[in-house]
C-alpha cells in the first residue's frame, strides 16, 4: 500500500486565496485593511526568515503588515510599551511576538501583555482557557492547520483513536484539545511514555510533534493510519553540500508503505501555519470591527 500524500502546500494556498478575497470584502466594509503587527526581538536567523515570510504573506493576502524589529538587548519595559501601543492601535487586529525571545525577557509576561482579542497566535492564557472550556477565542496556528488537514481528509473524527506525540503549549496540548472537541479518543504521548511504539500503533490518527528526525518508522503505525508530521528537522549536510536535508519526525518513505495518508516534510504542515495566521487575523479584524466573521473560513 502506498499512502496518499496530504498536500498541505496546496491546501494552504487555497486557504490564503479565500482569506485574501474575504480581506477585500472586509476592506470595503470597514474602510481599512485587516492589520497584523509582528514583533521580532534580536537577530535569530530562523526567526528573521519566518518574520520576513509572514510580512510578505500578509501583504499578498490584502492585509496591512506592521513589522517591528528590535535589538537583542531591548528591555522588558520597552517591549511592553510597544505591545501596549499596538494593543491600543485601531488599525492593528493581530499582534504576534516572535518566539523564542532573548533569555532576559520572560515569554509568559510578554504574551500576557497582548490583548487576548489581538492574540492571533492563540498563546495567551485566556485563549488557552477558552479552547479548554469550548469558548471561541484564538487557536494556535499549527494545530489548527493540522486539524483542517485532518477533517479535510477524514471528515468526521468521532470515535477515532488519536495519538499526539509531544505536549508543548504551542502544538501538543492545543492539538489534543481540538481532537477531543472533535470527539476523537485522545492520548498525549511524550518523552516519558512507556512503550511509545505500542501506543502509536493503536492510533487511527498520529500527530507527531517531537523534533526528532525520522523517529517514527513503519513498524509503529497501524495500517491505514492518517499521519500528520509537525516535525521540521535539518539533518547534517551530506559531503559537498552546504545544507542538510529537511525531514520530519516520521520516516516518510517507509511510513508511506503502511499509512493511509501522510503529510510530507517540507510541503505538509509547514505552509499551513502562516495561512492559518492570516485566517486568524481576518477573524480578529471582523470581531474587532463588529462585523460577522465569514462562514467556513
Ligand atoms: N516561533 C516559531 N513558531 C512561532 C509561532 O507560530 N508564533 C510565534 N509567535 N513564534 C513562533
Amino acid at each position: 500500500m502506498t499512502a496518499t500524500r496530504i498536500d498541505g502546500k496546496a491546501f494552504a494556498a487555497a486557504l490564503r486565496e479565500r482569506v485574501g478575497s474575504h480581506a477585500l470584502d472586509f476592506a470595503s466594509k470597514a474602510g481599512r485593511k485587516p492589520g497584523l503587527a509582528v514583533v521580532l526581538v534580536g537577530e535569530d536567523p530562523a526567526s528573521q526568515v519566518y518574520v520576513g515570510s509572514k510580512g510578505k504573506a500578509t501583504v499578498a493576502a490584502g492585509m496591512e503588515s506592521f513589522e517591528h524589529r528590535l535589538p537583542a538587548d531591548t528591555s522588558a519595559d520597552a517591549l511592553l510599551a510597544l505591545v501596549d501601543k499596538l494593543n491600543a492601535d485601531e488599525n492593528i487586529d493581530g499582534i504576534l511576538v516572535q518566539l523564542p525571545l532573548p533569555d532576559h525577557l520572560d515569554e509568559h509576561s510578554i504574551i500576557a501583555s497582548i490583548s487576548p482579542d489581538k492574540d492571533v497566535d492563540g498563546f495567551h492564557v485566556i485563549n488557552a482557557g477558552r479552547l479548554s472550556v469550548g469558548q471561541s477565542g484564538f487557536v494556535p496556528c499549527t494545530p489548527l492547520g493540522c486539524m483542517m488537514l485532518l477533517t479535510d481528509r477524514l471528515g468526521d473524527l468521532s470515535g477515532l483513536e488519536a495519538v499526539v506525540i509531544g505536549r508543548s503549549n504551542i502544538v501538543g496540548k492545543p492539538m489534543a484539545q481540538l481532537l477531543l472537541d472533535a470527539n476523537a479518543t485522545v492520548t498525549i504521548a511524550h518523552s516519558r511514555t512507556k512503550d511509545l511504539a505500542a501506543v502509536v500503533k493503536r492510533a487511527d490518527i498520529v500527530v507527531a510533534a517531537v523534533g526528532r528526525p525520522n523517529m517514527i518508522g513503519k513498524d509503529w503505525l497501524k495500517p491505514g493510519a492518517t499521519v500528520i508530521d509537525v516535525g521540521i528537522n535539518r539533518l547534517p549536510p551530506e559531503p559537498g553540500k552546504e545544507k542538510g536535508k529537511l525531514v520530519g519526525d516520521v520516516a516518510f518513505d517507509e511510513a508511506s508503505e503502511v499509512a493511509g495518508a501522510i503529510t510530507p516534510v517540507p510541503g505538509g504542515v509547514g505552509p499551513m501555519t502562516i495561512a492559518v495566521l492570516l485566517r486568524n487575523t481576518l477573524v480578529a479584524a471582523h470581531r474587532n470591527a463588529g462585523l460577522a466573521v465569514p462562514e467556513g473560513i
